[in-house]
């Protein structure tokens, strides 16, 4: 994960007086800004000694310096929205057992993919609500939403409605009331990475690596009032150590889902 230390800065296109919202974005991600000054971008790591600079581009922030560019694009989310428009089904939809109306807590909210799903599912009746614990990652995701203005009407909708809060999944659990969200959703970094996986690898040098805790799942089924699910391989040990006893594969691919149904709680009085 990117932290402070490793060294970035944010810059614009060209010279200029500084966007009101790319200072936001800095402030956000908890990176300084360094005024292009026509320097070439190589130029301003060399002067600001950062191995990473973010350009604050009218689309949206792109973090360069890395192996790959990283940047927030709803591809991936709407293929699988167009999906379901045609009538397909989605892993995720079936795991989660989606339905309009419902809340829904994305605790590892990454490119924003599954959120952009959920977030088209659950509809305006329903809520998603993605917590993201990289400051960079959560940032550029946020604003790079922000500024995508292009699609159908539904893509927009859809976006519109993700709220992002960035912070550890775990403290953000912890001030939620219970039974505060219908379902309650992880997809951590998988343990054992799945080496083609273009998707997420520009996002992997800059992700929080660190495994589930059995406490932020204990918190989740605390605040879950239908189902805490987890993404993960599907051979993974990670089902067991965290008590996921019911186990949906997905058909097509190397990737399954733990599911931990809630008891429905008896109300007294
Ligand atoms: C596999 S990616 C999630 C991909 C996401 N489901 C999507 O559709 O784009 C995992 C993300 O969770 C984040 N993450 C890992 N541990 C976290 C934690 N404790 N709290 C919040 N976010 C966390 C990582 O930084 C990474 O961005």
């Amino acid at each position: 994960m990117i932290k402070l230390e490793d060294g970035c800065v944010v810059t614009e296109t060209r010279t200029g007086f500084p966007d009101p919202e790319m200072l936001m974005f800095a402030a956000g991600a908890g990176i300084p800004y360094s005024p292009r000054q026509d320097r070439s971008l190589a130029r301003v790591m060399e002067d600001e000694k950062v191995s990473r600079v973010v350009v604050w581009e009218r689309e949206g922030p792109i973090l360069y310096g890395g192996e790959e560019k990283f940047f927030y694009h709803p591809s991936m989310g709407k293929n699988r929205v167009s999906r379901l428009r045609r009538g397909e089904s989605d892993p995720l939809v079936q795991a989660l057992d989606l339905a309009p109306g419902l809340e829904v807590l994305d605790c590892t909210l990454g490119l924003g993919a599954d959120a952009l799903v959920i977030s088209y599912v659950v509809g305006s009746a329903g809520r998603v609500m993605g917590t993201e614990s990289s400051p960079l990652v959560a940032a550029i995701v946020r604003w790079g939403i922000k500024k995508y203005v292009k699609g159908p009407v539904w893509l927009q909708e859809a976006l519109d409605r993700i709220e992002i809060h960035t912070g550890d999944h775990f403290e953000i659990l912890r001030s939620q009331p219970s039974q505060s969200f219908d379902i309650v959703y992880f997809d951590p970094m998988f343990r054992n990475p799945i080496a083609v996986c273009s998707g997420i690898s520009p996002l992997r040098p800059l992700a929080n690596p660190e495994p589930l805790m059995v406490e932020a799942v204990q918190e989740a089924r605390r605040v879950a009032r239908r189902r805490v699910v987890l993404k993960e391989r599907y051979q993974s040990q990670e089902f067991q150590r965290l008590g996921f006893e019911q186990v949906q594969m997905s058909k097509k691919s190397e990737i399954a889902y733990g599911i931990m149904d809630i008891e429905p709680q008896i109300q007294e009085g």
